[in-house]
Formats: structure tokens, sequence, C-alpha cells
């Protein structure tokens, strides 16, 4: 409905800031209105009843606009190339890699050096783990953020960052960057207010003058880190209060029940924006909102800023799509895409987490029914928004799809996790892997995984032994895994250090900001001279490397395996085999994986199932044509092999 008043209030900052309405701005303007019925809608769903609503509405109006008059002539102009493709992220040619920059290569500068090596394997988006300023001692990765706008000076400064994004818009590559939405670290500028007393900055936060309202909350609120941070509050002696610390004792909540939060974060949001950032990961969104009684996790007040700073977005920064990392049950990732009238109006992109942990669930099983199970539920969702498809990234590996998947398949759902979590910490007699167990509650029995992709593959192990046969199964497995997620639908993003088979780093435990976090044994630092033999034709860096190179490569060529929401999962003629259709128009690719440790048989009748009953069949992987035989003989995989088919003429 038109709102005078409301459309009045944008003219006027509009106005103050000389924005061109009929001119060269007049796109801008055209997106303002469309969305700020919804932008003000959103808004006060959230705050209608706090008695300065409306001066900071002003204030988040007038950030619109100044983000629009900030953001640079290249920006705008990538963002017009990136509106006319339509969906630009959807696209088959985009393969990223998540890195921490000083672990992979020093600095910034030295990431600038580092360019031709991923060209070299094909990467061409990067998301580099946070930069800003936290403290050493208490940064949690980066997601302790200190002062939002400050690049920590351990990788170079702002001007630094700025001009390594400039190279790679120049070479046509993508930037991802983290806001951490929910918490600061407890040395930023509003912590140390609030600390101090200063009552304006104790609402950014949630203080309590005794343990009351925290002992309420706490019957209900998971525990994040029970090992390094049981509970969800931390007595601050300064002020004799208590404060919300959902993760680590020194990462305080934001309390966005408080505008004034949410006017502050979303203009940090528009200065990553006009960094030129192409895909911004919003940190723990699930955690953001707050409310007594429940889990604190996935509210609908926490879809709502999403929409709100997506909305937003949209107007002033049209070209920065938006990630949701929520690592949550498969039904509630989904909702982050949007729902009802927002249905694919919130995240763009989510983690594909279900999938992830599923594989490594297939790869300790050598069975896919757990997998199957749980489609129903990941194929909803919506045209228009993608994944984040990974084996490993920089966080544990939780076991969070639901009890009925893994019963549906005929397993006992505790006794089977069970099993995985044994597996993957070494503990399963015969089992090759080597992680361990993270954030073990002892309260609730849940544990997650730590590890890196080599080591849970038992490349580590093998190694230990000298044993060659196991390292070539240990390869093949992380090319299987590699290749199940690239195939999937999404952006597929590697994790530093895997390109090159890197088994768990261990030197983490010699540091005391992080010994306390077995999260960081899968976070490598990189040696460039391990990192050479990946020329050496043989060695595991080489076969690990050139496999991953080519995967993306065939991936690249393949316009049928971008994100049109076009996956067909095939009939599960033998439960070892992991397989699925990639439709579009007249182009098909079959993606076969073997997930058991011998050879499989696969009907050739799967491959006739889904319209036309192709004569041959081309395998990318291979190079090399199948006949299509008769229904009762068999393709042959070999032990954790993998075959992407095109019907052939
Ligand atoms: C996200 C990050 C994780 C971090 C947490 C708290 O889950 O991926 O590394 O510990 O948020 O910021
Ligand atoms: C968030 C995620 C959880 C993840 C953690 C970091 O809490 O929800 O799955 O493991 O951050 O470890």
């Amino acid at each position: 409905m038109y709102n005078y008043g409301l459309h009045q209030q944008v003219n006027e900052a509009i106005q103050q800031a000389g924005t061109d309405i009929s001119g060269e701005d007049n796109l801008f303007y055209t997106r303002f209105m469309a969305n700020t019925a919804n932008i003000f809608s959103l808004y006060m769903q959230l705050y209608e009843h706090h008695p300065e609503a409306e001066k900071y509405f002003n204030q988040l109006i007038r950030l619109v606009v100044k983000a629009d008059r900030e953001r640079s002539a290249l920006h705008k102009q990538r963002d017009a190339e990136k509106i006319k493709k339509g969906h630009w992220f959807l696209s088959n040619e985009l393969t990223a890699m998540s890195l921490y920059v000083d672990r992979f290569c020093g600095d910034l500068d030295g990431l600038e050096q580092k360019l031709s090596y991923f060209d070299e394997l094909g990467v061409n988006f990067l998301h580099l783990m946070p930069l800003f300023e936290s403290p050493p001692e208490a940064s949690d990765g980066g997601y302790a953020v200190s002062d939002f706008r400050k690049v920590a000076a351990r990788f170079g400064t702002l001007d630094r960052l700025k001009a390594l994004q400039a190279s790679m818009q120049q070479k046509d590559m993508y930037l991802m960057l983290d806001i951490v939405l929910n918490h600061t670290s407890d040395q930023h500028e509003w912590a140390v207010k609030a600390r101090k007393g200063d009552k304006e900055y104790q609402d950014y936060y949630y203080f309590y003058n005794d343990r009351s309202l925290p002992d309420a909350y706490d019957k209900t609120m998971p525990e994040v880190f029970p090992e390094a941070a049981p509970g969800s509050f931390t007595y601050i002696e300064e002020s004799k209060k208590w404060v919300m610390t959902v993760f680590h004792t020194y990462q305080w909540d934001l309390n966005y029940n408080n505008p004034r939060v949410f006017v502050e974060m979303l203009d940090n949001i528009f200065f990553y924006a006009n960094l030129g950032v192409d895909v911004l990961r919003i940190d723990a969104p699930a955690f953001i909102w707050k409310q007594l009684g429940t889990t604190c996790q996935n509210l609908p007040q926490a879809h709502t800023i999403l929409r709100l700073i997506k909305q937003c977005v949209e107007v002033a920064t049209p070209g920065m799509a938006l990630l949701g990392e929520a690592i949550v049950a498969p039904k509630e990732i989904l909702n982050y895409f949007g729902t009802g009238e927002y249905l694919a109006k919130e995240c763009d992109f989510a983690y594909n987490a279900t999938h992830m942990a599923l594989q490594w669930d297939m790869l300790a099983t050598g069975d896919t029914k757990v997998m199957l199970a749980a489609q129903h539920e990941l194929l909803k969702k919506p045209y228009g928004t993608s994944w984040i498809t990974y084996t490993r990234c920089h966080d544990d590996i939780g076991l969070g799809y639901d009890d009925y998947m893994i019963q549906q398949a005929g397993y006992n759902p505790y006794e089977h996790r069970r099993f995985l979590k044994e597996y993957y910490s070494g503990e399963f007699n015969g089992s090759t892997a080597k992680g361990a167990l993270f954030a073990s509650n002892p309260r609730t029995g849940d544990a997650r995984i730590s590890g890196s992709l080599a080591s849970l593959c038992g490349l580590e192990t093998a190694l230990e032994q000298n044993d060659d046969a196991a390292i070539n199964t240990a390869v093949q497995k992380i090319i299987l895994m590699q290749a199940h997620s690239f195939f999937l639908g999404g952006l597929p993003m590697l994790f530093y250090g895997d390109e090159a088979g890197y088994t768990n780093d261990y030197s983490y435990l010699q540091d005391s900001g992080k010994s306390y976090d077995n999260r960081w044994m899968h976070r490598p630092v990189i040696s460039w001279e391990k990192n050479k033999r990946i020329y050496e034709t043989g060695s595991i860096e080489n076969r690990v490397f050139s496999a991953t190179s080519r995967l993306i490569a065939v991936r690249r060529k393949l316009p049928v395996v971008k994100d049109m929401s076009n996956l067909i999962w095939m009939t599960p003629h033998n439960d070892h085999v992991a397989g699925y259709l990639r439709t579009e128009g007249d182009q098909k690719l079959y993606c076969v994986f073997n997930f058991s440790n011998k050879a499989s048989y696969l009907t050739w009748y799967a491959f006739k199932e889904h319209g036309d009953k192709p004569a041959r069949l081309f395998d990318h992987w291979e190079e090399k044509t199948y006949e299509v035989g008769d229904d009762r003989q068999h393709l042959i995989i070999p032990p954790y092999g993998i075959l992407l088919l095109e019907p052939a003429s």
C-alpha cells in the first residue's frame, strides 16, 4: 500500500544526499521505491514497540542512500553486469576455496602473489577467513571481531585488501568475506564501554544483574562449545554483571532487540559490500535472536532480520549475494532461503551441511540409504537459490541430520551416530580415519568431528604405516568425496590444503590461543615446499591436485551442472552406489559414485528410467565411452570409483 509519510522520508534522504533520481541513479531509486514498503514492514515487525523505532528507521533509510552514494563506479558496473546475467551465482563456472590468509601464505600481499596458483587449480572465487581485527589470544579464528573496519595488522591493511579485490576483479575472480553478526569480541569498543558500566552500550548486549535470567535461559539453550565454554553466560567482574556468550566467553552476543544494533551492523554490511564483496557470509545467523524458553536458534525474528538485510542490500548494493551460515537441521536450513512471500528472498546461499555430513556417513558405512532418506527435504530448495557444497571447511562435522532419516534407512539413530563418531575418531576397529571428537557433551552424549579431509579418508594412517595400497585407497576416497560434492549443484567450496592432500596439523597444540579447540587440527599451515610436489608426477600432492583440478575443469565445461534445481536421485538399484542425474533442456549427466571398498555392479536399467534410453554413455572422468547393456548386465564401478556419464550417440 502507498505510504505517503514513508516515501517522503526516503525522498528527503535522497534529496539531501544529492542522488540523481532521473539520471544516473535512476535504477537505484527505482529499486528503493520497489522495496521501501517491505523494508518498513520487516523493520516494524521487529521494532514496532521500541521507543526509538522511528529514529533508527530514519537512520536505516539514510544508510541505504549513503551506501549507494559511496559505491564506486566499478562496483556499480559489476552490479549491472550481474543483474543482466541474472542469478550469476548459479553458474557452473564458479569454484571456490576458503582459506586463512596467514596460514595459507602469510598476508594479503602474499595472497596476491598466489593468484596464479588458483588459476592452475581452477579456483576463481575466494572465501578469506575473517581478516578484521580480533585479539590474537581470544579470536576464535577471527570470529571474535574487535573492529569491523580495521584489517588486522598481521594480514596487511584495508588498502591492501582493496588492492587484492581489484586484482581479483580484473581476473574475473570473486570474493567472499564474513560479517560476524551474532557477536563481537569482548575487546570491541562497544564491549569495552559496556564493561565499564556505560548503560547505552550494555544495551548492545544482553546484560543481567544476577543469575536468575541466565539460569532460566540455560534451561533450554543448547551449548555450542560445552568443553571450552560451558553454559551461555559469562560473569564480568568489572561490571558485576552477567553477559550472554553463546559461543566462547570472549564472544558477546549482540542484542538485536535494540534497533541501534541492527543499524550499526547494517552499516558494517554496506562497508563490506562497498569493498567489492561478491558474497557476504553471514556468520551464525541461526543464533541472532533470543527468546526465553526456546533454544534461541532459528527463531522467526532471525529470519526477519535476514530478510530486512536482503531487502536493503538489494536496493543499495545489489551485486552482493548473501550466504547464511546456518548449520542446523535439514528442514531448518531450508528456511534460510526464505519461506512464504519471502521464498527465495532471504539468503541466496546456504551451506549444504546435510549433504556434507551424509557424504561422511556414506563413506564410513559404504551405504547410501541415509543420504537418500534426506532427499525429500533437500530437494525443496527454491529455484534461484543455491548451496555451498563442500566436504570439509574450517569447522567440525556435525551429524545434524534427523533421527527419522537414520531410522528410515533401518538403523538405530543412537547406535548409528556412535558408530560414525568412533569410525572417524579412529577408535573403531578397522577404521583408518584419524580425526577427533569435538565439543563432546557428556550431558547430552552429543559430539561433533574434527579432522582434515585427507586424515579422515585414511591418508595419515596409511602414511604412518607406509602402506602403498592404503595410500591409494585414501587418495581415491579424497577424490570421491570431492567429486560427489562438486556435481551436486551449488558452488563447490574447497578448503585450502585439501587440494594437496594435507593431513592433520597438530602444531596448534603448542599455541595457548588455539590448543583448547581441536578444530585447528584441520586448519593447516601451508608449506610451499610441500606444495611444490604438486608438479612431481605420482606424488600424493600431485595426484590429489591434478584430480581436483580435472574435476573442476570437467564441471566448468558442462552447463548442465549449474544449479537450476535440476537434480534427480537415481533409483538405488545398488545401495553402495550414490547416483544422481543432472538435466537441463536436452542435456543430461549421470553422476555415479561407488562408496564401497569393493567393486559395485549397477544394472544398465538405471540409465533407462529417465526418458531417452541412451545407447552409449561417455564418461567425462575417464574419457571413455560405454555401450549401454542389457538390463541384466551391469556397469562395474571400481572401489570408490566415480563416473560422470553423458548420453552419447
Ligand atoms: C561460525 C563459524 C565458527 C565460529 C562460530 C562463532 O559457526 O564458522 O568457526 O566458531 O560461527 O562465530
Ligand atoms: C555453529 C554451528 C555449529 C558449528 C559451530 C562451530 O554453532 O551451528 O554446527 O560446529 O558453529 O563449531
